[in-house]
């Protein structure tokens, strides 16, 4: 359209300059031409945390956070976690449509057969202390995985590409599961391809002795219905450290060690695990009004509370709702639901709250059920992590045959020392307190 423009006057100067305005955004370089005189390196934006700036096009996901709305390549997610698989979600992300009943087959053949992972990494996982934090060892281990498939270096061949990729998303339960069982001193069980994901998942988590461990189907829906809730959502803070770091053309399996990283931070995917750690310390709904004055004085977080770009009820806080309600019916009520209920009850007719529109996140009560389901709260992150390994790598792939794809390199605002001359050592004087660590 010809009125898709902005002209922008510099006051400096009283220049005029019209740049065009691209669904919705203006290029930052466009801004580059604005100049007080031919020296000037020209404007830039500044824009810590990336609060408005797109940094790719991408037809992955969509989110409208106003409205609450989060669909993968045009299908709400409702109806995916209502009629998918996990590996059906997956196909979906990675290839742009729903598979066919002879895509999905071979597709689910696909993944299953590269579920087992080399004997020497199982080494190298016993290496680990005996009480080392999964995502730890999960991030280890995946980086690892590069040194055991040299042929991951190819990223700019799609057909090599597509190899890690199916890989990587057979190989996470495994790795997840042998971190786990590592830290309980229990023999690691090898992937059974002949069940789906979710239910070799828990096969390898939880078989003991007994020749035939056949998961609840009850909680192995409830699993994969929460896998399909995180398998992606467009450029979070690990999404687009997937991107920063494979703009490198570094390895997938380097980069999603990467992502993985990302992800295990409190304000990202850790918050699942600190939202229980949370609700213990409240421990019951009576002191649930001192918490939120706490909360509310700024000593501390509701954890599982707020959002980035969620500025209404996240939609899979929602259905997540609804899920924990299935699984208690076989596990028993987790107590801790009805304290995180009335938090949520009381947090959302409070006006700090309402004011700064902070509504219940994924991660709010995802928690509560992984601990019905029989998880430890340092798991709930991994649990996490392997779905979104998913998204991570339909991200990937889509920046890697981007033309617009380039290495990723912010610019900065410097604001330290103009030009100074150096100092010998003894003429140096004391500037900083002496702190040994
Ligand atoms: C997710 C999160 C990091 C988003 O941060 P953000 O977009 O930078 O939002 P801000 O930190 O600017 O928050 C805006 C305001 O709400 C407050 N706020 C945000 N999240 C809050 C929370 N969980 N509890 C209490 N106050 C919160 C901030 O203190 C700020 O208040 P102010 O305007 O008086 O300073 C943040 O909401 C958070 O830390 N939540 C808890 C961790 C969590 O659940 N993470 C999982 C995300 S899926």
């Amino acid at each position: 359209m010809e009125n898709e423009t902005l002209t922008i006057t510099d006051n400096r100067t009283q220049k005029a300059y019209t740049v065009p305005i691209f669904r919705g955004t203006i290029r930052a370089m466009d801004l580059r031409q604005i100049k007080t005189d031919p020296e000037d390196f020209g404007l830039m934006t500044y824009d810590p945390a990336f609060m408005n700036t797109a940094s790719c096009q991408s037809a992955i996901t969509y989110l409208d956070g106003e409205k609450g709305i989060l669909r993968y390549r045009g299908y709400p997610i409702e109806q995916l976690a209502e009629h998918c698989t996990f590996l059906e979600v997956a196909y979906l992300l990675l290839n742009g449509d729903l598979p066919t009943k002879d895509e999905l087959d071979t597709w689910n053949y696909d993944v299953m057969r590269h579920s087992m992972i080399h004997e020497n990494l199982k080494k190298f996982m016993d290496g680990f202390h005996h009480d080392a934090h999964p995502m730890g060892i999960l991030l280890s281990t995946v980086a690892a995985l590069s040194t055991f498939y040299p042929d991951g270096r190819a990223v700019n061949d799609a057909k090599y590409r597509r190899k890690q990729v199916v890989r990587l998303i057979g190989k996470m339960p495994t790795l997840a599961a042998y971190a786990y069982r590592h830290r309980l001193g229990r023999p690691y069980i090898y992937p059974d391809p002949e069940l789906c994901y979710t239910k070799n998942y828990m096969n390898m988590l939880w078989k003991r002795t007994e020749p035939n461990y056949v998961a609840n189907p009850v909680l192995a829906r409830a699993l994969e219905v929460l896998f399909i809730l995180h398998a992606d959502h467009e450029q979070n803070c690990s999404t687009s450290a997937m991107r920063v770091v494979g703009s490198s053309n570094a390895d997938p399996y380097a980069t999603t060690a990467a992502a993985i990283s990302a992800l295990w931070g409190p304000l990202h995917g850790g918050a699942n695990e600190e939202v229980l750690r949370m609700l213990d310390e409240i421990g019951s709904k009576d002191r649930i009004p001192a918490f939120i004055e706490e909360v509310k004085e700024g000593h501390r977080k509701l954890m599982g509370f707020g959002h980035r770009v969620y500025k209404n009820y996240d939609p899979r806080a929602r259905i997540i709702k609804q899920v924990a309600e299935e699984v208690f019916e076989v596990t028993g009520r987790n107590p801790k639901i009805d304290i995180a209920l009335e938090l949520e009850k009381i947090a959302l007719n409070d006006e700090y709250f309402v004011k700064r529109r902070l509504y219940p996140n994924v991660d709010f009560y995802s928690g509560i059920i992984y601990q019905a389901m029989g998880f430890n709260p340092d798991q709930f992150t991994v649990l996490f992590g392997i779905p979104r390994t998913v998204g991570w790598l339909a991200q990937w792939q889509e920046m890697m045959s981007d033309t617009d794809k380039k290495i990723a390199r912010p610019r900065q605002i410097y604001i330290g020392e103009e030009k100074r001359d150096f100092v010998p050592l003894t003429l140096r004087e004391h500037k900083h307190e002496l702190v040994g660590v």
